[in-house]
């Protein structure tokens, strides 16, 4: 790579919140760089924009060809019959990782899922796991983060908690005894960043978590710390039913399968290889990181 301050690093789904998140952490750092979204969004006065989305060879390739690296974030958790799993997960990844060989990108960082395996049976897992050998069989140098539950501002979790705040009610599927193992999006920008300079992390499949498990219950309680809202426990089935005919309800049929999944990841060996201290949850849901 090299030096920092001569690296050009290109995002996709510039519009996402991890994305935003990434590209404001590296413009701080004085990088270059290239956003791609599918419409237009706000970028820096130094930040190259790209509107694609049929990501098109004719319209990327000659831009593309200046990045060091690139970083995939785009992807879905949720699927209709305009946008599935394979389409969005899958097929742009298949897409993105052929413009990173045509414009001899040699790093890309991509954004899995915690839980991913080759034994997944959950749809969202599956998608992910085959868009996970797209990069891994494309030759990059790739760093995979199987990840967590990301919280900061204008993350999905919590604005579906505010959303439900605002309705006066905040649900929890089944015992909400599950754990989860939410990570700061300021932690995942900089770790982003260490993925793309450092060589430790080349060629690597890493969990994306936070320094503490926690149950669902109780990461509900804290977030819920000032609104003080009513919160209640609802059967798994009922909640489930909701999730199969109303594609607006609070948790879709994968978000539960998700949380009620229970999983956990090796975060002592992403402390390890990032080199600093990931911040806890409560620490960041009492700061103004979140809202
Ligand atoms: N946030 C989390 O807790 C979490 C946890 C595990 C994994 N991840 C993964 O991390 C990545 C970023 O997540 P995020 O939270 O930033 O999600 P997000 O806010 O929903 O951003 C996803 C991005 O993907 C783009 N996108 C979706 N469908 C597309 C399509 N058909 N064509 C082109 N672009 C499309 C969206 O574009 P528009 O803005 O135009 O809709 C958006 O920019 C995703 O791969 C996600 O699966 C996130």
């Amino acid at each position: 790579m090299p030096k920092h301050t001569n690296l050009r690093i290109a995002i996709t789904g510039a519009n996402g919140f991890v994305a935003k998140n990434v590209r404001n952490y590296l413009h701080n750092k004085g990088i270059e760089l290239i956003g791609i979204a599918r419409t237009n969004f706000q970028n820096y006065k130094s930040e190259i924009k790209l509107i694609s989305s049929e990501f098109k060879e004719q319209n990327l390739l000659s831009k593309l060809k200046t990045c060091n690296a690139l970083i995939h974030l785009i992807g879905s958790g949720r699927q209709s019959s305009y946008a599935d799993y394979e389409s969005v997960n899958v097929e742009i990844t298949t897409k993105i990782v052929e413009l990173c060989k045509k414009a001899k990108i040699k790093k890309i960082v991509y954004i899995s899922g915690l839980g991913v395996s080759k034994d997944s049976t959950l749809g969202y897992f599956i998608s992910k796991f085959k868009a996970e050998q797209q990069i891994i069989k494309s030759g990059l140098d790739y760093t995979i983060f199987r990840s967590s539950y990301i919280i900061g501002n204008g993350d999905p979790l919590t604005k579906n908690l505010n959303r439900q705040i605002k309705k006066g009610l905040i649900i929890i599927p089944g015992s909400g005894k599950y754990n989860i193992q939410p990570i700061f999006v300021n932690d995942v920008a900089n770790v982003i960043w260490k993925a793309v300079i450092s060589k430790k992390f080349s060629n690597k499949i890493l969990d994306l978590v936070g320094p503490e498990k926690v149950s669902f219950n109780e990461f509900v309680k804290v977030f819920n710390n000032k609104s003080k809202t009513k919160i209640q426990n609802i059967d798994l089935e009922k909640v489930y039913y909701k999730a199969l005919h109303n594609s607006d309800s609070e948790y879709g049929p994968d978000d539960l399968s998700i949380l009620v999944g229970d999983f956990a990841g090796n975060y002592k060996k992403l402390k390890n290889l990032a080199g600093f201290e990931f911040r806890k949850y409560r620490e960041v849901l009492h700061s103004s990181s979140v809202s």
